[in-house]
């Protein structure tokens, strides 16, 4: 799929701007806080309504502005829809996201605060994949918020101390294990799939032969029924109910990252962890076009700094095979068959007319 337009209002630091992207590999370069990034996240926010960088919506919108919009047009082999969104600060502080959807838009944003994948808390790791199931299967991120209902549910019971607090845990266990395995159950098939495709990607990245390999990592080790992770909580509840917190389940899961079989975080280079996290954003794209019938857009947010210049050729060819890629970075690239913009204090100028641009003022 692509964009074929967008047109910001008050998103960030562009006032409006309006953006016609080749169909293909868009370099986005200019100095820092200029506002490639800024544009990366108004793509991805037309998209899927989401930002890739931040969960509160309220610090979108220009300083100085109440609302933000963006529209555009997505366009994929079955036609196009165009969309509108908007956000809009609410006086409490937050912010109110309203507009047009479109399920079957599909984006994956790699950033640099997805170094936190490989070397940091599982949490990251947690999410990453279930940003990743959310990809693949709708609903997947509903039924995340529905066990985290249950959880916070369940642990207010636990830290209750009340004397038939062992009773009242019965319907809380009961939903817990069900949309609980629910989870397990999408983010193991989402883990084999990833470990599929980093198999091929990673060794093409970084053009030296290694095993890779990623695995979901859960206490209740290969079980695949309910009545085991029932099981599970029944032998811990004493220890439950002493620390008045839930013990096992989805919440307390991790994904264990190898290369050679050695736990990427103790492994090499910043360059090389920002090398891994990156593969494994591009190992999603082939199951989520599979999953969602059509190619989803790449924002790559200065993906090749810190990589060596033979393997930022590695990464060009691998994004090659993409549709509709938008790679940021702060210098030139050499790369062929891509659309030159420049990113300047909130405008976003074709490469060749920021020639004539500079090239008139010269001659004034
Ligand atoms: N809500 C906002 N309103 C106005 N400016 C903003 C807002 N949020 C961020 N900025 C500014 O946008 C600028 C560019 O940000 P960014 O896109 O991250 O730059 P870069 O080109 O380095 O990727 C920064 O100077 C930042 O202060
Ligand atoms: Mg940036």
């Amino acid at each position: 799929m692509q964009i074929g337009w967008i047109q910001l209002v008050e998103f960030r630091n562009y006032r409006t701007l309006e953006f016609s992207p080749s169909s293909h590999l868009n370099l986005l370069t200019g100095p820092n806080a200029q506002g490639k990034t800024n544009l990366l996240e108004a793509l991805g926010f037309l998209l899927t309504g989401r930002s890739f960088r931040t969960s509160r919506l309220s610090e979108v919108p220009r300083w100085e502005a109440t609302s933000s919009s963006v529209a555009g047009e997505i366009c994929r082999a079955e036609g196009g829809r165009t969309v509108r969104r908007m956000i809009r600060k609410l006086d409490n502080g937050g912010a109110q996201a309203s507009g047009d959807t479109c399920e079957w838009a599909r984006v994956i944003a790699f950033g640099w605060q997805d170094l936190d994948i490989v070397t940091g808390a599982p949490g990251a790791r947690r999410n990453f994949i279930d940003g990743f199931a959310g990809r693949l299967y709708p609903g997947h991120l509903a039924t995340l918020l529905r066990y985290r209902q249950i959880l916070a549910r369940r642990n207010h019971v636990l830290q209750s101390r009340e004397l038939d607090a062992e009773a009242q845990l019965e319907p809380w266990d009961e939903q817990l294990v069900s949309v609980g395995m629910e989870l397990i159950g999408r983010r193991r098939k989402a883990a084999a799939m990833l470990q599929t495709e980093l198999g091929r990607v990673f060794p093409a990245l970084s053009g030296v032969r290694q095993k890779v390999e990623i695995r979901y990592r859960t206490a209740l080790a290969e079980a695949t029924e309910a009545a085991e992770m029932l099981a599970a909580l029944v032998r811990l509840r004493r220890v439950e109910l002493r620390r008045g917190v839930s013990l096992v389940g989805p919440h307390r899961d991790d994904l264990a990252i190898e290369l050679d079989g050695i736990d990427v975080r103790s492994f090499g280079s910043r360059g090389q962890q920002r090398l891994i996290a990156l593969a494994l954003r591009l190992a999603e794209v082939l199951p989520v076009t599979e999953a969602a019938g059509s190619t989803p857009v790449l924002l790559l947010d200065d993906a090749l700094s810190e990589l060596d210049a033979r393997v930022r050729q590695n990464v060009f060819r691998e994004i090659d095979g993409a549709e509709q890629v938008f790679l940021t970075s702060p210098e030139a690239l050499p790369a062929r068959r891509a659309a030159c913009w420049t990113v300047r204090a909130g405008a976003v100028l074709r490469e060749g007319d920021a020639d004539v641009a500079r090239g008139s003022v010269a001659q004034a």
